[in-house]
């Protein structure tokens, strides 16, 4: 029987990140010559960084010596030695951790991993998501809860730790919140958490009674002088825990769709654990996932080359860091906060900047007339339609802040590129460019 079977939910869920080059397409399709320099996509292989010589030998080894193993089915949950593997290394980091294998599970990029965790929680509970968030995840979660986010502040003027008085508050006034997502270093905004803030989280976990779920997907990625806080070793016996990790971003492979989910501590709490087993039993539905990178994973982070290879990668998104966030405080319509871990920063623009009258001068007239069509949506957030106008006065693609759920007006970019001159000039032209949009309407 014919029923209605589009789903109004699908407002709830946003990822800006991809949806801005279905733009770049239809640009391209009326200037033949439009060339992008791709600011928004947090890919360091599309970025040109080199995938590190000793994992392609790995790959090809494994090939030889494991044959076809490699290329069937491998455990539903993750091959058992990769599992054990991450125990291991969570106890290097951690010397506390009892994490058992059997609630180690390796999914198909951490993706996958979100998916299940928001879809297995039992209907109507939430779980507070850091706003600016993550896309996938505030999407994710309120898609499944039926309702918007309910989300915790990051706070610009304090370095963009978590605003503690805000989490507590949303918490004590939302009965359904039963956990707090904590994304450290964090995607979009660049920061680190000391070991104070998380800390903090986790009191106020332990005090309301909630399981922390952290993305740790970046935790490789710090530089500034900053430091990597395990919370496992923190939340030991404390609260429950589920961390995530994949090998998505620093070795970097994201296109070998590896991730894993940790959950710590199950024996505090009978029907966590049960939610955990949830969690499994939902990934068994799923057959595995992907074999390869899990049968060379060992190998891979314990390679005598791995700590040098992700030294230079830090060094070089210092330099990156440092001179984009130096670039971009020239101007006196930004508030920035440098990147100290991950590959993201997320400029603001001062209160009162944008309006709805700002324009850039696009060459082309069927891009120009384009984007004026877009762009006259009365709805559409004001960073929204400068991140187009840039886009199509200059090439250069970034994604507004709003795409990430934020309050305030700005942008996300990727620090990803690699050559020193060509990032600044991209990020002077950024600058220029910003200028001439707030001056053209004041
Ligand atoms: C915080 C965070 N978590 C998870 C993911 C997804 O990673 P994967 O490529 O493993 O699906 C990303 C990707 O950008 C991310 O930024």
């Amino acid at each position: 029987m014919r029923q209605k079977i589009s789903d109004n939910r699908t407002n709830l869920m946003r990822y800006e990140i991809r949806e801005i080059v279905d733009v770049i397409q239809k640009i391209q399709e009326l200037d033949k010559d439009f060339k992008v320099d791709n600011e928004n996509i947090g890919d360091p292989v599309a970025k040109g960084w080199p995938v590190p010589p000793f994992l392609k030998d790995l790959l090809i080894e494994a090939i030889k010596e494991e044959g076809d193993k490699v290329f069937g089915y491998s455990h539903s949950r993750g091959w058992p030695p990769a599992r054990k593997w991450v125990c291991k290394y969570s106890k290097r980091f951690a010397p506390s951790s009892d994490l058992d294998y059997e609630y180690v599970l390796f999914t198909s990029g951490l993706g996958a991993a979100i998916s299940a965790i928001y879809e297995m929680l039992p209907h109507g509970l939430r779980i507070i998501q850091p706003t600016p968030s993550y896309p996938t995840h505030a999407s994710m979660e309120s898609f499944n809860a039926r309702d918007e986010s309910i989300g915790y502040e990051l706070d610009p003027e304090n370095k963009w730790e978590p605003n503690l008085a805000d989490l507590e508050e949303k918490i004590k006034n939302n009965q359904k919140i039963v956990g707090i997502l904590v994304i450290n270093p964090n995607n979009p905004t660049g920061a680190v958490y000391s070991k104070e803030t998380l800390e903090k989280i986790i009191k106020l976990a332990e005090k309301y009674n909630l399981f922390i779920v952290a993305d740790e997907v970046y935790f490789r990625m710090i530089y500034n002088g900053y430091t990597f806080t395990h919370i496992t070793e923190l939340a030991h016996n404390r609260v429950p825990l589920m961390v995530m990790r994949g090998v998505s971003k620093d070795v970097p492979w994201p296109g070998g769709r590896c991730g894993w989910i940790e959950f710590h501590n199950i024996n505090l709490d009978e029907d966590y654990r049960k939610y955990c087993d949830a969690i499994k039993k939902r990934i068994l539905l799923e057959v595995c996932s992907t074999s390869l990178p899990q049968m060379i994973l060992e190998k891979l982070y314990d390679h005598p080359d791995f700590d040098r290879w992700i030294a230079e990668y830090n060094a070089r998104l210092e330099d990156n860091s440092k001179n984009i966030s130096r670039i971009l405080s020239a101007s006196p319509y930004l508030k920035v906060n440098q990147t100290n871990g991950a590959f993201y920063m997320m400029p603001l623009f001062k209160e009162g900047v944008l309006n709805n009258r700002q324009t850039l001068p696009i060459k082309n007239h069927d891009v120009k007339k384009f984007i004026e069509e877009l762009t006259a949506n009365p709805n559409m957030p004001l960073d929204k339609r400068f991140v187009y106008y840039l886009l199509a006065a200059t090439g250069i693609c970034v994604v507004p802040a709003t795409s990430f759920f934020s309050k305030h007006y700005g942008f996300r970019l990727t620090t990803l590129e690699r050559n020193p001159l060509k990032r600044d000039e991209i990020y002077t032209r950024v600058e220029k460019a910003i200028r001439e949009y707030a001056e053209s309407s004041r």
